[in-house]
């Protein structure tokens, strides 16, 4: 970009560089799968895990599918709503433009992605992490060009950053037979083998400049409507749950770890197992009638892959806890979101700090299961 640098302009952006700061927006990057998808799958034409068919997002905006998959808002946009961040549009969008990118950030979250490259394969099309991170990176050249690589470096290392995918690596990896790593791994090397994954990525982004970033853990995913069907006994799957708590707790682990020896490097680690397996045990605690099968399913045909046009819906969508086989539904993110401010400590009134709390935005990915 080549400015005329008029006096005012030249006055302004002597300030920024004095005070340190950059003449831009704090934004959020997201990193993650179908829990903070936003429509990139939509725009994957060959992707089988897609959340473009009504009923997708009939709580949402127009109440037509726009790639969200839930009934209404992610736990993410919900987060980023009430921490005044503005929401990142999906990657693929068209009207993704470096203007866009300096106001809103960018969502690279993919419906079957996993920290895995090979995760998800059987959805044919689908970012990974690394992809995304890949493509995040050439976000990063085209905001070099239109700001200078000065600003574009405080920009990026100003911005929130939210990692938050996992569940995909089990669901649709290491727990399905037809996937390599499940004959090749035990519970416990898979586990090695993803924190050696997360760590370099986790470094990467680092070295690309993230600086304030939350990694997400995994809820209960073995008491999502899917694995119980597959239960012989309609219970949850205690194997799939003990994988997440594992999981989590290395995940946990290694981001306090990186949080202390990476320079400058505040990340978080922020896990919802407890709240939303309390919801499952209890729902009429939390206002829910049924925290055990999807709103929207196939009639007694269990279980749908996916909500179609020709599902039925419950009576009342805010009292399941579960919006489709895999996901929660929009009151269920509600709550997962709530929790997380709370326990995390995010939105606190008495931080008079002026930069905007850290996004503990997709807190949501951690409840997130599958697809
Ligand atoms: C693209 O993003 C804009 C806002 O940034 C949004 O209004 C629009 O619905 C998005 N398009 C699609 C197809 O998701
Ligand atoms: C994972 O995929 C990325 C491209 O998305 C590639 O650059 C990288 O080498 C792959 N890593 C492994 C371990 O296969
Ligand atoms: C860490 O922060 C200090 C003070 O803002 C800065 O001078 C330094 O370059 C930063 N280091 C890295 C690696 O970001
Ligand atoms: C904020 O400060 C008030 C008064 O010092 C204190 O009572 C309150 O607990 C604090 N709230 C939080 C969320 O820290």
């Amino acid at each position: 970009m080549k400015l005329t640098l008029t006096l005012p302009i030249l006055v302004t952006i002597l300030t920024h560089a004095l005070i340190g700061g950059c003449n831009c927006k704090i934004v959020q990057f997201i990193f993650g799968d179908s829990l903070s998808d936003v429509g990139n799958n939509n725009f994957l034409s060959k992707s089988l895990a897609r959340a473009n068919l009504p009923w997708y997002g009939i709580d949402f905006g127009n109440g037509l599918p726009n790639g969200r998959f839930c009934n209404g808002r992610t736990v993410a946009d919900i987060i980023g709503d009430e921490m005044g961040l503005p929401r990142p549009p999906a990657y693929l969008n068209q009207s993704l433009t470096e203007d866009v990118i300096l106001e809103d950030g960018v969502n690279f979250a993919s419906g079957g992605g996993g920290i895995l490259n090979e995760t998800g394969t059987y959805f044919i099309q689908r970012f990974s992490l690394y992809k995304q991170i890949d493509l995040f990176q050439g976000t990063q050249d085209l905001i070099r060009e239109k700001i200078g690589s000065k600003e574009a470096e405080k920009f990026f290392q100003q911005a929130r950053y939210v990692v938050a995918l996992g569940s995909n690596d089990f669901i649709n990896n290491y727990l399905m037979p037809v996937y390599s790593d499940s004959w090749t791994y035990n519970d416990k090397s898979f586990i090695q083998y993803l924190m050696e994954t997360l760590r370099a990525q986790l470094i990467l982004l680092h070295s690309l400049g993230a600086r304030e970033l939350m990694v997400f853990g995994l809820g209960p995913m073995g008491c999502i409507p899917l694995q119980r069907v597959l239960s012989t006994d309609g219970e949850c799957q205690d194997k799939t749950n003990q994988l997440a708590l594992a999981f989590n707790k290395a995940t946990s682990e290694l981001v306090v770890e990186l949080s202390n020896t990476l320079p400058n490097a505040s990340y978080k680690f922020g896990d919802a197992y407890d709240v939303v397996n309390d919801v499952i045990t209890n729902p009429g605690n939390y206002g829910f009638s049924n925290s055990d099968s999807p709103c929207c399913s196939f009639g007694r045909i269990r279980p749908a892959l996916t909500c179609i046009p020709a599902s039925t819906l419950c009576s009342d969508r805010s009292k399941y806890v579960f919006w489709d086989e895999y996901h929660p539904s929009d009151s269920a993110n509600e709550l997962i979101a709530k929790e997380l401010i709370k326990k995390l400590g995010f939105l606190n009134p008495n931080q008079t700090d002026a930069s905007p709390p850290t996004p503990a935005a997709t807190g949501p990915s951690s409840d997130e299961v599958g697809r």
